[in-house]
């Protein structure tokens, strides 16, 4: 079946104090978003890419990205749910049953992990996620004093990509809108309706380009897994 994926890519980056988005950051001469769009169209059950962009974008044309025809452009939104909002409006879930959401900000996706993930969610029929078990001992806080320790037994870290069938993201996300809840990913929005997501061990090379320090460690994995 052919899959379609969701790149939410109308963040600011305020985390990264640099002086364009991250996602137009450099990793050996070619954009975050770049090496990402790359890895997501090299699979070949991906048929369509739809990059929510901010209306403000300036550095969109300056990438080869439309040169791809996998790849669609719409405007993105205030937050990143409403980018990824904008993104499904523009599927036809005839066409695409399913669909992917993978952040921008994450160009060291494995093709490993990928097909993990979409083998996982079409035989089993269910949404699911790419995540990372949680490796350090976990603390709540609470005005900078320790409260407890959490059981990190069954604590992950929630990646992208993100799957689930077009129909049911829509709606998750539409309700959980409606009711003001917390939305931060996908499967926010289907935890919120009680519905399943099944969680995917990631590999550790699937990190968010979020702070500075980032972008050499990216680097260092893309060099990697080019070898
Ligand atoms: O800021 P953060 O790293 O959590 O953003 C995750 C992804 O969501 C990034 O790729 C960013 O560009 C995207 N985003 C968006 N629209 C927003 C905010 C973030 O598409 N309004």
């Amino acid at each position: 079946i052919p899959l379609v994926v969701v790149v939410p890519a109308a963040g600011v980056g305020k985390r990264m104090k640099a002086n364009c988005p991250k996602q137009y950051l450099k990793i050996n001469q070619k954009s975050i978003l770049e090496h990402t769009v790359s890895r997501l169209s090299s699979h070949p059950m991906i048929k369509k890419i739809i990059i929510a962009l901010s209306h403000e974008d300036e550095y969109f044309s300056e990438t080869r990205l439309s040169e791809n025809s996998k790849v669609m452009v719409v405007d993105g939104g205030k937050e990143r749910v409403d980018s990824v909002l904008a993104g499904l409006a523009v599927i036809d879930p005839h066409e695409f049953p399913w669909v992917l959401v993978h952040d921008a900000a994450r160009p060291c996706l494995t093709l490993n992990d990928l097909n993990h993930l979409i083998e996982a969610c079409l035989s089993n029929d269910k949404g699911g996620i790419l995540a990372s078990p949680v490796r350090d001992t976990m603390k709540q806080g609470c005005n900078g004093v320790i409260e407890q320790t959490i059981d990190r037994e069954n604590l992950w870290h929630a990646l992208t990509p993100q799957m689930y069938p077009t129909l049911q993201l829509k709606a998750a996300i539409e309700r959980a809108l409606s009711a003001q809840a917390i939305i931060t990913d996908e499967a926010s929005a289907i935890e919120f309706t009680g519905e399943v997501s099944q969680l995917i061990s990631s590999s550790s090379e699937n990190i968010k380009i979020t702070q500075p320090d980032d972008l050499a460690l990216a680097e260092f994995i893309l060099n990697k897994q080019s070898k």
